[in-house]
């Protein structure tokens, strides 16, 4: 895009030259759309709802987490405005995630806000399933249109020693319950570890092809401080050539407005994707930014930069949050480096702060 400069209208005579410019992304950020640097349009908004959850995944969580105080984590009325304020400046998707956002108190309220926000036109769910059983239902009705579904393994014991507390049968159920609510084309994401569940690759796929679900396998992103993932990190690239030895893969060219890239199998519906932060670089077309469960924005899940949306919130300045956000744009930066960071992460956070 080009960064014409502008000068506001009546300018008066003489001080043209102190007065300061704008230039044509600014103002495309007034008529209501926002646009970074790069000339990336930013549509879509991870929002975390809350940073606590019903499981610890070795790969999300440390085995004693503390989590957030009430007080410093977003009311559900401030979600709501902050998304409000997103779907005001052109954003049309957003994802309601966590920590596991269902066992945030009160949660259908804020999702059948959302769901009848004019100008929203795809509001989705990330979910571990655990009450998905409880919730498959209400979120239909309050215009969910999809959900994505974490699963690592099918294997009940290895399902808790990765998730630490977590039943499978619940999120079986829950998968089921989805089913049952009207919900299709539901997504089953994998986080891919070598020597954990890489023999139950070829299990997950004809699981989801059998149960009409897409599946995407996720290589393991350096969130927060655990040790040792160098070991267990195993390339897209990998699974999909061990995956192509059982399955005929035909790369698709449909993109979830997302960094997943898609095969398909022929005679099913199922897609089958891999995220590949590592090996794959998803930055050029990055249309997206994140809101932890403490307000803060992050453009970009790989850095640290963030801006602090929670004062403008609490003194209820819905401009202000809305300047911040469209000056958040100018440090949205061009791209993520994980591959360096294995085993000495840079970001901090853990997934259940960001969001995944
Ligand atoms: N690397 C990759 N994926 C992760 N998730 C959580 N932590 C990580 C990580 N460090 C996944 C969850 C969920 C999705 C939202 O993010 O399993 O499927
Ligand atoms: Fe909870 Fe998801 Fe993190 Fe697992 S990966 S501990 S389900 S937020």
């Amino acid at each position: 895009m080009q960064n014409e400069t502008l000068r506001p209208e009546n300018t008066p005579a003489g001080l043209a030259g102190f007065t300061p410019s704008i230039s044509r992304s600014a103002n495309a950020h007034r008529e209501g759309t926002l646009l970074d640097k790069y000339g990336r349009r930013i549509t879509y908004v991870r929002l975390s709802i809350t940073d606590r959850c019903d499981f610890r995944c070795t790969y999300c969580m440390s085995e004693e987490m503390t989590f957030l105080p009430r007080q410093e984590v977003m009311s559900l009325e401030e979600c709501l405005r902050v998304a409000s304020v997103f779907v005001g400046l052109g954003v049309n998707k957003l994802r309601i995630t966590g920590g596991e956002p269902l066992v945030r108190k009160d949660v259908m309220w804020l999702i059948e806000r959302l769901g009848a926000l004019p100008g929203l036109k795809n509001l989705v769910l990330t979910t571990n399933g655990s009450q998905l059983e409880r919730f498959a239902q209400p979120l239909r009705s309050a215009g969910v249109k999809r959900i994505n579904i974490s699963l690592d393994t099918l294997q009940a014991e290895r399902f808790r020693n990765i998730t630490r507390i977590g039943e499978l049968g619940k999120v079986l159920a829950g998968i089921e319950a989805a089913r049952a609510a009207g919900f299709t084309r539901t997504k089953l994401n994998t986080v891919m570890m070598r020597g954990v569940n890489d023999d139950e690759f070829v299990d997950l796929v004809r699981f989801a092809v059998d149960q009409e679900l897409d599946i995407s396998f996720i290589e393991e992103m350096p969130l927060g401080e655990i040790h040792g993932r160098g070991n267990t990190f195993i390339s897209s690239e990998e699974t999909r050539s061990r995956l192509a030895e059982h399955f005929d893969l035909i790369p698709s060219t449909e993109s979830s407005d997302g960094p997943a890239r898609y095969w398909r199998i022929p005679g099913s519906e199922s897609r089958i994707g891999f995220i590949s932060p590592h090996s794959h670089n998803f930055c050029d077309t990055c249309n997206r930014v994140r809101i932890t469960a403490k307000g803060e924005l992050y453009p970009c899940l790989g850095q640290n930069d963030a801006s602090n949306l929670l004062p403008a919130l609490r003194s209820g300045d819905d401009a202000a949050v809305r300047q911040l956000i469209v000056d958040s744009m100018g440090i949205k930066p061009y791209g993520h480096d994980f591959t360096q960071q294995m085993d000495a992460p840079q970001v901090v956070r853990f997934m259940s702060m960001t969001g995944g």
